[in-house]
């Protein structure tokens, strides 16, 4: 595991304030482990090696770790130990032999001439003179040793082969001894020469770490976040599902940076030293961590520890600790490897930076699709250089989980050096008569419901329509292109008209002709500007019902959903009467809407939810006063343009949910599979698609992307 370790946090009531802990885990008790019979131990190691197995693909394949890496990291300390004891009972799937996640993706695989092992890790200073009195027993010296120092970057390993000095071929490590084969990925990095400069042996491999830097992790989750795209939660997780992804037009768009700092097979020797080696790195072209060392003893090493913790916060991109080599090829090829690790080399690891401080209040923001995200207010405290005062709750079960309480004294903690977190409560610390914390049910912003539905975490304002905090989003998406497509309406007019005080709901849009001296006036507009926007307005007072009912921006109800409610209730009359009487009737009866195709529970219930809240009816009245909404036709399953062919949908869409685009499909009377094959006639391809679009090229069926299956469906 490569991102910074995460501490226990427990007991700390009586440290001061803000407090530096070590992240490793309490060792395997050693009374505990005498007392374990063969088989629960046999039990325990099944257990342990399924359980690692599930979190290295969580973390290598998925880049979507489940758990902190000090639990991961007790994991696989109580494996060892376990092992330790018992060795008779080491599995042949042993975490102790694995490293990292196989690859499942949609990459060809690559096998490694050279296996791409782990490095153990040390926690302090006893750890890392254990591992130095190891080396120099195994080696039967007693002079000190020379080591090179390199911070350990958060990124992922790649390795990289140069045939006659060209770059022919780049992998990931994967499980370490085969990775995904993303050459064309790595060709679009600016840090990775096309060609060694100066004299290269005829096969040279060389590996690095591919990492984003934390001010372009920040600007592309900016750039995500915008076009409602996927945020990622690390540098860590930006730099891996960047380079590992199927449309290399993507990752040339990301700015991937890589520090070079192994080797793995060469035709001939290159280095008697890991410092020489480095040097030749640098002439071939490639960027070796600036501040790597070499280091001439043991006390060396850990002052040079101290110096990079401290300047940890200030370097631009995510470190989480020291890589310590032994500089004598020499010695490194005796001392060899012991499991997944060299002897010659270790991983010593930075404490997580944490601190203590008073949660001062729970502040629910509503963000602008309505969900009510709970920040926790806290009084200001320095943790690891940055000054926290706010940090997220993530979501109602989370506070409960952790039973956080308005005036608690809390552990907080950076994690990835970015978002700030709350690990645990100092239940010690906690004031007399304090309360469980209450998660309003009502907007804060407007006073509606709140709904929560069943099986989600979020809740959300059901008054998208009228609530101040999603307004503007919503006057957004109502303007836009598949829904009233007013032109001249961008994002910022409406943000200005809004400031304004013009637009509390979109039946005011209808009004804005009424101010179009107004507007001809304002800085920019002009009386042309202002007349052809009136235009453009009354123009779109006649629209279709469909488009009406998407413009809504019910969620859940994206354009294929609206055109399949509209085909259904054909009137807008009609739906509205049904509507409203599908919030008073039983659940069971939930109107026809199980009827239509594509209308599954979840979307009955946010349109319940939306037709339940009285201040919505309102505004859909006065809406609905300013338009003339065009009946729709009722469907038909046999003349649509995919009736009979068979289609897989794969990736993530962007306009539907993967139900949702089923039963549409369905609906007009194609077949829906899950797997591709040369009877497949369209695959729809969405972002992050893997092996099916692949095969779908290979076999010759035709791709769409999501758009186009849009217009293909009319
Ligand atoms: S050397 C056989 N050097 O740490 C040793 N690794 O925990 C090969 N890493 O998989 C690795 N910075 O992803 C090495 N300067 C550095 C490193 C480094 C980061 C990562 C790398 C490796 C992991 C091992």
């Amino acid at each position: 595991m490569t991102k910074p370790p995460r501490p226990r946090t427990e007991s700390q009531a009586d440290q001061a304030r803000s407090v530096r802990r070590p992240a490793k885990p309490e060792p395997t008790p050693k009374a505990e482990l005498d007392s374990l019979t063969e088989s629960e131990a046999a039990d325990q190691l099944a257990d342990l090696a399924r359980q690692i197995a599930h979190h290295d693909a969580a973390y290598h394949t998925r880049d979507a770790p489940e758990i902190a890496d000090a639990d991961y990291d007790a994991l696989r300390r109580r494996n060892a130990a376990i092992e330790a004891r018992f060795p008779a009972l080491i599995r042949p799937d042993s975490p102790s032999t694995r490293i990292g996640g196989a690859p499942e993706s949609g990459f060809a695989k690559l096998r490694h001439r050279v296996p791409m092992l782990s490095l153990d890790n040390a926690f302090g200073n006893i750890e890392f003179a254990e591992f130095c009195a190891r080396a120099k027993r195994f080696l039967g010296r007693t002079e000190p040793l020379t080591f090179v120092a390199e911070p350990k970057i958060d990124g992922l390993s790649i390795n990289l082969t140069y045939q006659h000095g060209r770059f022919v071929r780049g992998a990931t490590r994967g499980d370490g001894t085969e990775g995904e084969d993303v050459t064309a990925n790595l060709r679009t990095m600016k840090s990775i020469p096309e060609t060694l400069h100066g004299n290269a042996p005829e096969l040279i491999e060389i590996r690095g770490e591919v990492f984003m830097t934390k001010a372009d992790f920040l600007a592309l989750n900016q750039a995500q976040a915008e076009t409602g795209a996927k945020v990622f939660a690390n540098p860590r997780n930006a730099a891996a599902g960047s380079l590992r992804q199927l449309d290399v037009k993507i990752t040339a768009g990301r700015p991937l940076s890589l520090f070079a700092y192994a080797q793995g097979e060469s035709s001939e020797p290159v280095a008697a030293t890991h410092w020489e080696y480095l040097d030749r790195l640098k002439t071939w072209g490639f960027d070796v961590n600036p501040l790597s060392r070499r280091l001439g003893s043991e006390t060396d090493a850990e002052n040079f520890q101290t110096d990079i913790a401290l300047q940890r916060s200030g370097l631009g991109y995510d470190i989480d600790g020291v890589v310590y080599k032994i500089d004598d090829l020499a010695l490194q090829r005796r001392l060899g490897f012991v499991g997944r690790a060299p002897r010659w080399a270790i991983a010593w690891k930075f404490p997580a930076e944490q601190a203590m401080t008073v949660l001062r209040d729970i502040r629910i923001q509503v963000g602008r699709t309505g969900a009510l995200t709970p920040v926790a207010e806290l009084e200001p405290i320095n943790v690891g250089g940055v000054l926290v005062a706010r940090a997220t709750l993530h979501n109602e079960d989370e506070i409960a989980r952790k039973d956080i309480r308005i005036g608690d004294t809390v552990v907080l903690q950076r994690a990835g050096d970015v978002i700030p977190q709350i690990v645990s409560v100092v239940t010690d610390r906690r004031p007399d008569g304090s309360k469980p914390y209450v998660f309003p049910e009502l907007c804060p912003a407007c006073g509606s419901n709140a709904a929560r539905p069943p099986g989600e975490v979020v809740r959300r304002c059901t008054a998208g329509l009228i609530c101040p905090a999603q307004r503007v989003e919503r006057l957004i998406h109502f303007v836009s292109r598949p829904a009233f497509d007013i032109d001249g309406l961008g994002d910022k007019t409406i943000q200005e008209f809004y400031t304004e005080g013009w637009l509390h709901g979109p039946a005011d849009l209808f009004r804005l002709p009424d101010r179009e001296a107004e507007i001809a006036a304002r800085e920019g507009w002009g009386k042309t500007s202002a007349r052809n926007l009136s235009r453009a307005i009354r123009a779109r007072r006649t629209i279709p019902l469909e488009r009406f009912i998407y413009a809504l921006g019910i969620r859940r109800i994206g354009a294929t959903n609206a055109r399949l409610l509209a085909r259904h209730y054909a009137s807008f009359a009609n739906w509205r009467t049904q509507m409203l009487a599908a919030t008073t009737i039983g659940s069971d009866e939930r109107l026809q809407l199980g009827s239509i195709t594509g209308i599954g529970p979840s979307i009955a219930e946010e349109l319940t939810d939306f037709f339940g809240e009285a201040r919505n009816i309102a505004a859909l009245d006065q809406l609905a006063a300013e338009l003339d909404i065009q009946d729709a036709a009722q469907a038909s399953g046999t003349d649509s343009p995919i009736a009979g062919k068979i289609v897989v949908f794969t990736g993530t869409l962007q306009t539907m949910t993967r139900p949702e685009a089923k039963a549409t499909a369905e609906s007009l009377g194609a077949k829906v599979t899950d797997s591709v094959s040369k009877k497949t006639d369209i695959v729809i391809v969405g972002a992050d698609a893997g092996s099916k679009a692949h095969k779908a090229t290979e076999l010759g069926v035709r791709t769409v992307t999501e758009a186009e299956w849009q217009d293909l469906l009319g």
